[in-house]
């Protein structure tokens, strides 16, 4: 090669590194403000990885309702102005693609399937997870929680001494490993000789497995944005392994009343030839999917609740009396109560202050790749043109959940917020005089809106319920401060606490 030769390979060189590290994009006419940060290629990562909702409030404040940034080599448009989301979901299906499940997160769970299960799943979601079969779940999860709850308070019951624990850890507990019976299935007493070794079996097991998931939960935000360190990277391998074997339909034949939303999930798969060790990494998804983020949601009310006294008194007034209602009563040692779908209906106290939990603490960011260069209409007329193969955001919690307009006083816990003054559900939220029709968005939206959230609403009620039939339950230091979330969660769900909270309960009766 020739010097000059030399020189232009050189510059052709260092030119297409900019261009790769995006120094030479540029907002064209009709785009969205382009903000790229300071640093090449990593752009606002960093930002929006310490506190997402601060750095998007940032942009928005900078920037309006609608912008671009740079994450980490991959161009991210957020749209934060609910009243053009609409047209966004309508938006054609050749323009955008509506991932399933984030790619980005079935690529941590080493799931991957060369055929496209989508309206498969999307008619085995809606044969299970809503609707006649997911009522008939009810009665399965009621006697879970009721089974786990109440064990081992035999001697604390007689005395009805107070029996100390820390809140976070006693939702999981429960709420996990009762959602994890439901719907993987409980040991069967005909192998394990009666129903008393079944159980013991089930709550062994379930415990096990629920340390490991918490283990690997802790890992999960890192291992999604790829920044583990390598011994991170071994651990959380060492842990789905174990979930690969343990969640193994080798393993979970043996027992019964597996939920048929396991098995429809399963079976569909087997039949087209996919491979058991594929067909494991599915089940530890759908455990992920199911469990992650009912735990939180749980902890969260409960402890809203015991802050506020005005919530407790007018909630356990509203389960006292659809209990009574239904014609049953607890007694001391007495037959476990019976809680009906029919019964969660009449619960509209309850019904607003889990939409308000979710409302505080839900926070997913629901992405959507740009397939083919696009013009987003948004609500007030403007156009805007979106490159193909960038992406496109939404981060309800922000534009929506803490908006004072739609919601005054945003961060505080209003257990009635969802409640019209005659006591029935509220739908009606203002902004500017005009009706919002996304007032909350905890499940996401369009094709990929969670197919679970029936489900996850009647197990957080259920639990709830069960808390106030069975028990007394108060913080026990009352001036407890409310700790802080843990900002590494946001935009993957329920988001979790800084630290946990210690509180005691009784038996009631
Ligand atoms: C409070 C609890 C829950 C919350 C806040 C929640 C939230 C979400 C969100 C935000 C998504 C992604 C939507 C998107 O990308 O557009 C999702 C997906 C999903 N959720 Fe939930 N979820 C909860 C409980 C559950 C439960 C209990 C189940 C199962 C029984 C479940 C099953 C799923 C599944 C299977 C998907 C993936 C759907 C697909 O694209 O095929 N979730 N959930
Ligand atoms: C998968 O199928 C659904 C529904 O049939 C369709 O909307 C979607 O575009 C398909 N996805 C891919 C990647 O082909
Ligand atoms: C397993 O769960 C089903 C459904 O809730 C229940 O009917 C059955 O009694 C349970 N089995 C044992 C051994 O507890
Ligand atoms: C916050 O969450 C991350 C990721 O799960 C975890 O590593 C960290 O320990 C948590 N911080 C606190 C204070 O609990
Ligand atoms: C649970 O499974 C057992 C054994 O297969 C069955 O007899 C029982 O009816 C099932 N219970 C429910 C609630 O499905
Ligand atoms: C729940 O139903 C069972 C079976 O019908 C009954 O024996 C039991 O007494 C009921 N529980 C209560 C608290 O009434």
């Amino acid at each position: 090669l020739s010097f000059k030769q030399q020189i232009t390979l050189f510059l052709a060189c260092i030119f297409g590194g900019l261009y790769f590290l995006g120094v030479f994009r540029q907002r064209r006419p009709g785009e969205p403000p382009l903000d790229k940060g300071w640093i090449p290629w990593l752009g606002h990562i960093l930002e929006f990885r310490r506190d997402t909702a601060k750095f998007i409030q940032r942009m928005r404040q900078k920037h309006g309702d609608i912008f671009t940034v740079q994450l980490g080599g991959v161009y991210v448009t957020f749209l934060q102005d609910h009243l053009s989301f609409k047209q966004f979901i309508k938006e054609s299906r050749e323009n955008i693609y509506f991932t399933t499940f984030s790619k980005m997160i079935l690529r941590v769970f080493g799931y991957e399937s060369a055929f496209n299960y989508t309206s498969i799943n999307q008619e085995i979601y809606r044969q299970h997870l809503t609707g006649h079969r997911m009522h008939m779940m009810t009665e399965s999860i009621v006697r879970n929680l009721q089974k786990l709850m109440l064990h081992n308070l035999g001697s604390a019951a007689k005395q009805k001494t107070w029996t100390e624990g820390e809140l976070f850890n006693y939702c999981c507990n429960i709420v996990f490993r009762a959602g994890y019976l439901t719907l993987f299935g409980n040991a069967s007493s005909k192998t394990e000789g009666d129903e008393e070794k079944a159980n013991t079996k089930d709550r062994i097991e379930s415990e096990a497995l629920l340390h490991e998931f918490h283990k690997y939960d802790q890992l999960f935000p890192d291992l999604v944005y790829g920044v583990l360190p390598p011994s991170g990277r071994k651990e959380a391998f060492r842990l789905k392994s174990h979930f690969w074997d343990a969640l193994s339909m080798k393993k979970i034949k043996s027992k019964d009343n597996i939920s048929g939303w396991i098995w429809d999930m399963y079976n569909v798969r087997r039949q087209r030839g996919m491979s058991e060790s594929m067909l494991n990494r599915l089940m530890f998804v759908l455990l992920f999917a199911s469990q992650s983020n009912t735990r939180p949601v749980s902890f969260w009310l409960l402890l809203y609740l015991m802050k506020d006294p005005i919530a407790m008194e007018a909630l356990k007034k509203e389960v006292d009396m659809v209990l009574k209602e239904s014609g049953q009563e607890v007694q001391p040692g007495g037959p476990p109560v019976n809680v009906t779908y029919e019964m969660l209906m009449k619960t509209p106290v309850l019904d607003s202050a889990v939409e308000e939990t979710l409302r505080l603490v839900a926070a997913p960011i629901l992405t959507r790749s740009v397939l083919q260069d696009m013009t987003l209409k948004m609500a007030d007329g403007r156009e805007f043109f979106i490159r193909k193969g960038d992406r496109m955001s939404v981060f309800p919690y922000v534009a929506i959940h803490v908006d004072p307009e739609i919601h005054p006083d945003p961060y505080t816990f209003k257990y009635d917020r969802f409640l019209t003054p005659e006591g029935t559900k509220k739908t009606d939220f203002y902004q500017g005089g005009k009706k919002v029709e996304y007032y909350s968005m905890p499940w996401g939206y369009g094709v990929s809106k969670c197919p679970g959230r029936f489900f996850a609403i009647n197990e957080i009620k259920l639990f709830v319920f069960l808390m106030f039939v069975y028990f007394d339950f108060e913080l026990i230091n009352s001036g407890e401060k409310i700790p802080q979330i843990n900002l590494t969660r946001w935009g993957l769900g329920a988001m979790q606490p800084d630290t946990d909270v210690k509180f005691h309960y009784r038996l009631r009766h």
